[in-house]
């Protein structure tokens, strides 16, 4: 991309975002990438008049478990699409009493205790360590809390993000544990995206969407699918609302990332080059 290149913005939704309001000369379409196959097609269109490449994590119908999910094949298939900025939404569990269901979280940071994934796009041949220091986009992230303020949105800004392996929810030891972590949320399905996304060099945020108490808090019952679904629906609404403030706000950035995003494999490469 050109530094003077307007930027394209990405959504990945995740649980129950599976659609983007008011996105206009919609067309879905397969996007192929070397490491095989992405979670759908790819929805491109315009929204408030800036360029928007939508898609769903799990699917549409939700078909992909988070195991499953070809974390790899999403993000290069965004980055072949022109994403330069990619907003993550996802559904979480709170490891905090002030963070109820319905709560927007922007995390700034993430531990990942996921063990089944592909985790990066070398390795083989060639062999590289971004750093993951500052994993978001501290731009986006700007760009979110003023979109929540906007819509009235109840939002926290920073955060770590507990990613496990899943598909089910944590035991009541591991909750706990993670909340002496100094976890705030847990979800099942931003780990290995944000690592990916930096290795990709795009700008990364996630909006960690607040569904449940996990299993810690003593005043709710253990996590059910139909509990999150519940929530899920009314977060879905406020999200679509949220993706459509915030467009705007990301396209009128130009030039490149002050945190440095676009230029994360600058020191990165460690494969000596060929002769
Ligand atoms: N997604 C939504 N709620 C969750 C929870 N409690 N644990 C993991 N992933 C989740």
């Amino acid at each position: 991309m050109s530094d003077a290149s307007p930027p394209v913005i990405g959504i990945i939704g995740g649980s129950g975002l599976y659609q983007i309001d008011g996105l206009k000369d919609v067309a879905w379409k397969k996007v192929s990438s070397a490491f095989g196959e992405p979670s759908d097609e790819l929805c491109f269109g315009t929204l408030e008049g800036q360029r928007v490449v939508f898609l769903p994590r799990h699917g549409r119908g939700h078909r992909i478990a988070p195991s499953n999910i070809n974390f790899r094949a999403n993000v290069d298939a965004l980055k072949r699409s022109g994403v330069t900025d990619l907003l993550s939404l996802s559904a979480v569990g709170s490891l905090r009493e002030d963070l109820p269901p319905g709560v927007f979280v922007v995390v700034d940071q993430f531990i990942d205790r996921t063990f089944a994934r592909e985790k990066s796009f070398f390795g083989t041949g060639l062999v590289a360590h971004v750093s993951m220091a500052k994993p978001v986009c501290s731009r986006l992230g700007d760009a979110v809390m003023a979109a929540c303020e906007n819509l009235g949105v109840a939002a926290r800004r920073g955060g770590t993000y507990l990613a496990m392996e899943g598909p089910q929810f944590s035991s009541l030891a591991e909750s706990r544990l993670y909340r002496t972590w100094g976890c705030d949320v847990i979800g099942m399905t931003n780990m290995p995206e944000a690592k990916l996304a930096r290795e990709a060099e795009l700008c990364y945020a996630t909006v960690a969407m607040v569904t449940d108490f996990d299993c810690w808090h003593p005043d709710h019952d253990a996590v059910t699918v139909d509990q999150v679904v519940s929530v899920l629906l009314g977060n879905a609404g406020k999200a679509r609302g949220l993706v459509k403030q915030v467009t705007p706000l990301l396209g009128g950035h130009e030039g490149p990332c002050r945190q440095g995003c676009q230029r994360a494999l600058d020191h990165a490469v460690i494969t000596a080059p060929e002769a």
